[in-house]
Order: C-alpha cells, then sequence, then structure tokens
C-alpha cells in the first residue's frame, strides 16, 4: 500500500478540457492534463532543455514540447518522440471533493 500523502493541488473546476495547465504546489512545476474524464499529472519541465511542457500542445495522451517538438506519454511520461529520450516522472491523481490531489512522492 502506498502510504504517500495526498496534496490539494487545484479545485477540479479549474481544470482546462482537454488540455495541459502548469501548476507550482510544494516548489514543484507539475504539468496537469485532461483527457476525456481522466486527469493525468507529471513533472513539467521537458527532460530534454528548460522548456514547460504546459506551453506545449496536447493531442489525446500525447504532449509535444513547446521547444524542440519532442513527446511524452502524459499517463506515465513515457518519451514518445524524439529527441527526447528520458521519461517525466509522473504522479497519482484522484479528484476528492471538487478537489485536485497529488501524490507528489
Ligand atoms: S526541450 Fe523539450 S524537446 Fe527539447
Amino acid at each position: 500500500m502506498n502510504d504517500t500523502p495526498w496534496t490539494d493541488v487545484i479545485g477540479a473546476d479549474e481544470l482546462p478540457t482537454d488540455d495541459v495547465i502548469g501548476v507550482l504546489v510544494a516548489g514543484r512545476d507539475i504539468a496537469l492534463y485532461t483527457a476525456g474524464d481522466a486527469v493525468y499529472a507529471t513533472d513539467n519541465i521537458c527532460t530534454h532543455g528548460h522548456a514547460r511542457l504546459c506551453d506545449g500542445f496536447l493531442d489525446g495522451h500525447e504532449i509535444e514540447c513547446p521547444l524542440h517538438q519532442g513527446k511524452f506519454d502524459v499517463r506515465d511520461g513515457t518519451p514518445t518522440c524524439a529527441p527526447v529520450t528520458e521519461g517525466l516522472r509522473s504522479y497519482p491523481v484522484k479528484i476528492e471533493n471538487m478537489r485536485v490531489m497529488l501524490q507528489l512522492d
């Protein structure tokens, strides 16, 4: 069982529809993605360079980095298109009482 505490991030009504936003929480830059009814979270900084993925383009479950167009699967941070080769850290997400909660550690 995962005992990591859940961190309240934003209201569920602040999430975009089928898009990405960046949030700063507990000193970390996190990207939140929505794809249909699902919500995913990863680190917001690309593993290839210093670009914020929340400034990129979300297509389904794939985020395209705004700087060199590398891509990641937002469900688990797996790189899916060059030049990125290193995955993003991803975080468990749940919606509770209309709040978006993350397990950050
Ligand atoms: S900084 Fe993201 S692909 Fe280069």
